[in-house]
């Protein structure tokens, strides 16, 4: 049952009942790392005086974000309205009764792309709308890789052979993701692990499935590049942003990360601007599974004027301010006609790439539990790459740390 809490319980009049619904607001969202939301969200305020949007920017981190929105709406909420929650996120969300439910046809749900929406949906019912999706890709240093006559790599192997041997030559990383133990390190891992063909949890998010032949090749893969050295030590440190501040700075050959990648790297500081691309992440026997990524708008169930919030939703995802989500932001929209838009296309020569990776992409597991399954995820497949545990073991103890997890309830 989704427990309303927030309008029922605290027997105050909710902005709905005082004001239509209409009022300012305040949009959440984890760090705008291009910096292009605060004038997007200036043309909504110019034309909405009365229905003014604050931007609330939390940490980078994607688990951090989450931690400071869940503070705020556990106490009983009210210092964030609109939430811009991470796709990962929205089962838990709605199942707490934290994000309200939205009405489908007040959004433009039909000019998505495929299956972005049903990372919105929980139980059947809408509880956000797609803003930004995203798909894990693989940046390469295209110079170096002419300059030897290869191509970009399409299978693990090929990854494998040319981030051994090449690399060094130019006294570069190998390869890098993002290995730290936070959600970005589950994202890699479940990479890693579709990519073999192997899964963690089955649909229904209770039956553990990850003790398989594909999971341990997957993680061993991984673990290999740390023994090896053609992953750098220094990976197991890696958020995004510092994985693309290596990759720009010049020290990598090969990075697997997110799309907004292509901005900085493409920057003025960027030690290889014009001199690297990006292809789908490779897997054992040619293109590999990106994990589903992105994040859906919601309206907190404690929002101060529930109306003004779904418009500004509405506002966000349309047409024009998702052509600015790629053009300013760097991130990959969610409508589908502007990966087929021939001026994006060479302006962005990725997209074509991209859309892709995400029409691909393989949603992480869908569990009420999911916070606890990426935090065992995170630590078990740590200890793999840091050589603490065998990829083998690493696996077995995934499987019984999860199987405890579904089976609390
Ligand atoms: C990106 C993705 C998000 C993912 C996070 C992991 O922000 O869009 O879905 O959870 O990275 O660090």
């Amino acid at each position: 049952m989704v427990v309303m809490a927030g309008y029922v319980a605290s027997g105050t009049p909710t902005g709905t009942e005082r004001d239509g619904g209409r009022g300012p607001m305040t949009l959440a969202t984890a760090g705008d790392l291009t910096g292009y939301l605060g004038p997007v969200l200036e043309g909504w305020n110019r034309d909405h005086p009365a229905e003014k949007v604050t931007l609330v920017e939390l940490p980078d981190s994607a688990d951090e974000t989450r931690s400071q929105m869940i503070t705020d709406l556990r106490s009983g909420g009210g210092r964030f309205d609109v939430l811009n929650i991470d796709v990962a996120w929205t089962s838990e969300f709605a199942a707490a009764g934290w994000i309200a439910p939205l009405e489908r046809d007040r959004f433009a749900l039909e000019s998505f792309l495929p299956r972005v929406t049903d990372t919105a949906t929980y139980d059947g019912r809408l509880y956000a709308v797609p803003y930004v999706t995203n798909a894990g890709m693989l940046f390469y240093r295209k110079d170096v890789l002419d300059r030897e006559g290869e191509r970009p790599p399409r299978t693990w192997a090929e990854l494998e052979r040319q981030a051994r041997t090449i690399a060094p030559k130019y006294g570069l990383g190998g390869y890098a993701g993002q290995f730290l133990p936070y959600e970005g390190l589950t994202v890699n891992a479940a990479e890693a692990v579709y990519s073999a063909g192997g899964t963690i949890l089955g649909d229904d998010g209770e039956r553990v499935t990850v003790d398989s032949a594909a999971a341990r090749s997957g993680i061993g893969f991984l673990a290999r590049g740390v023994r090896d050295g053609w992953i750098p030590r220094e990976a197991l440190t890696y958020k995004e942003e510092e994985s693309r501040q290596a990759f720009q700075d010049g020290r990598l050959l090969f990075l697997r990360n997110w799309p907004y990648t292509w901005a900085g790297a493409s920057g003025k500081d960027s030690e290889v601007a014009g001199k690297f691309g990006a292809v789908p992440l490779p897997g054992p026997d040619g293109p590999g599974t990106s994990v589903l990524g992105g994040a859906n708008l919601a309206v907190s169930s404690h929002a101060r004027h529930p109306e003004s919030a779904r418009d500004l939703i509405a506002y966000l995802t349309s047409e024009p301010v998702q052509r600015r989500v790629l053009t300013e932001g760097a991130l990959p929209p969610v409508r589908a006609a502007l990966y087929e838009d021939p001026a994006l296309v060479s302006r962005f020569p990725y997209l074509p790439a991209l859309r892709t990776s995400v029409l691909s992409a393989a949603p992480r597991p869908k569990s009420p539990h999911y916070e606890q399954v990426s935090l065992a995820v995170q630590a078990v497949v740590h200890d793999a790459l840091a050589q603490h545990q065998t990829p083998e073991a690493a696996v077995r103890r995934l499987a019984d740390e999860l199987a405890a997890i579904t089976r609390r309830r």
